[in-house]
């Protein structure tokens, strides 16, 4: 129902109109969700039964190792784990994170003021856009962007603006040529690599490059190192905290969603500049209790006892990359090899572009071929043109999910040339 005709009839102080929920113009400001429409079809399908291979969303489908498990659950019979817990972690937890990052990177953190947990990367993203965002603020982000990156300042009242990441040399003229160029200056600068959706990765020197123009420009750096464990081909992804000064300008989240299996046990890490984090844990100190004790005691043993786990499980990324890649390259996709992460990032065929937007492709590819991907446009408009599809099928379902493709576009090839009209509506 129309709420303004609804009120018309009704008068203002007669108590019996229809309630109105109004969100706040912040949730208001946000546009459709691009996935949702590929959420649903998958959904139905498979409620209809069909077996579709899922390569939409970079939930990873092996489980952690069983040490990790075990700990967890003799964790939760300790009745004095399961009070409230401190919200910025506990202290052990906190020093085997410092710990991993002097092994890993070289970088000495103070586990009391240079790192805190957060209930997921994500959420302590959300929250730290909060403590250094706000109305009048903008952000410089990557393009195509994962989509809090967009929209955690969104939430915060930000302006954003997208600078694309395909060029790292690029990427950072821009950066000095959007603080040359914006007033006020834009405040923070949101970096990803090995970037989601891209695919893009760098090395030391580009962040050594960052930390000088943050300096010069006065801006604040947030680095989301969600793929820091995801690597392949004997890549070992850079933190931007070893770069000289790193910790000066800013903080770097890190998770064990990826590399250790745990997505859904929400534990993810925000190190770096002590200002920055104090902001943080200001703003979690109002809005959360810490996590639960038993999952951050099975997080201590996971980051002091599972590194071995963390290089088998990304050699299985890379034999997906590797079946997926070899599976597209035949059919005549471009697709780069990527170095790290969980996804291919794959240039959709010229001739279907021409045809239909990436969106509708998705969603033929799921309606006809039983295969479900993000399509690239569900990252803003820099990521049309492109698929990302993510590693988390085994080899075999992944070879099975081009095939799927590969019949799926022929058929509907068939429609084209034959000038017929599809036999399904290309969009709904
Ligand atoms: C680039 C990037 N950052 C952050 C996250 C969120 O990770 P977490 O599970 O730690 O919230 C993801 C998850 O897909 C991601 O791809």
């Amino acid at each position: 129902m129309n709420h303004s005709d609804n009120n018309s009839s009704v008068p203002a102080d007669s108590g019996d109109g229809e309630f109105r929920v109004e969100f706040a113009s912040r949730v208001q400001r946000l546009p459709p969700y691009m996935f949702g429409r590929i959420n649903n079809t998958l959904y139905q399908k498979r409620r209809a039964g069909h077996d579709v291979i899922d390569l939409g969303m970079g939930n990873p489908s092996d489980p952690p190792e069983r040490v990790v498990m075990e700990k967890m659950v003799e964790a939760t019979y300790d009745e004095r784990n399961h009070g409230y817990s401190k919200s910025n972690g506990l202290l052990n937890l906190r020093r085997e994170l410092t710990s991993k990052y002097f092994r890993k990177y070289g970088v000495r953190l103070d586990p009391d003021s240079e790192a805190i947990v957060c209930l997921g990367s994500k959420e302590g993203f959300s929250h730290m856009c909060l403590a250094l965002m706000g109305p009048g603020d903008t952000a410089m982000i990557p393009a195509p962007y994962f989509p809090v990156h967009m929209y955690g300042v969104v939430l915060a009242a930000g302006n954003v603006v997208a600078l694309e990441v395909a060029d790292s040399e690029k990427f950072l003229q821009n950066i000095a040529y959007t603080c040359q160029h914006f007033y006020p200056r834009p405040k923070l600068l949101i970096i990803n690599y090995p970037h989601n959706p891209s695919t893009v990765t760098v090395e030391q020197d580009f962040f050594t490059e960052i930390v000088k123009l943050a300096k010069r420009y006065n801006f604040m750096v947030i680095s989301d190192f969600a793929y820091s464990d995801v690597a392949f081909d004997g890549y070992t992804p850079p933190s931007f905290l070893a770069s000289p000064g790193a910790i000066d300008v800013g903080v770097e989240f890190t998770t064990m969603s990826k590399g250790y299996n745990m997505a859904g046990w929400r534990v993810g890490f925000c190190t770096g500049n002590r200002e920055m984090i104090r902001g943080l844990a200001t703003i979690k100190g109002y809005y959360d209790y810490g996590m639960f004790q038993a999952i951050q005691i099975a997080a201590i043993v996971a980051l002091r006892d599972t590194e071995a786990a963390i290089e088998r499980q990304s050699e299985i990324y890379r034999t997906r990359r590797d079946a997926l890649l070899d599976g597209l390259h035949r059919i005549g996709w471009e697709a780069a090899t990527p170095r790290a992460g969980m996804f291919v990032w794959a240039k959709v065929p010229e001739k279907w572009l021409q045809r239909m937007n990436t969106l509708d492709f998705a969603m033929m590819l799921l309606e006809d071929g039983d295969v479900a991907v993000s399509p690239g446009s569900g990252f803003g408009p820099t990521g049309e043109g492109y698929l990302r599809m993510a590693l988390v099928e085994n080899e075999n379902r992944l070879r099975q999910a081009v095939r799927q493709i590969s019949r799926c576009l022929e058929r509907r090839e068939q429609d084209y040339s034959s000038a017929a009209t599809p036999t399904t509506p290309l969009t709904k």
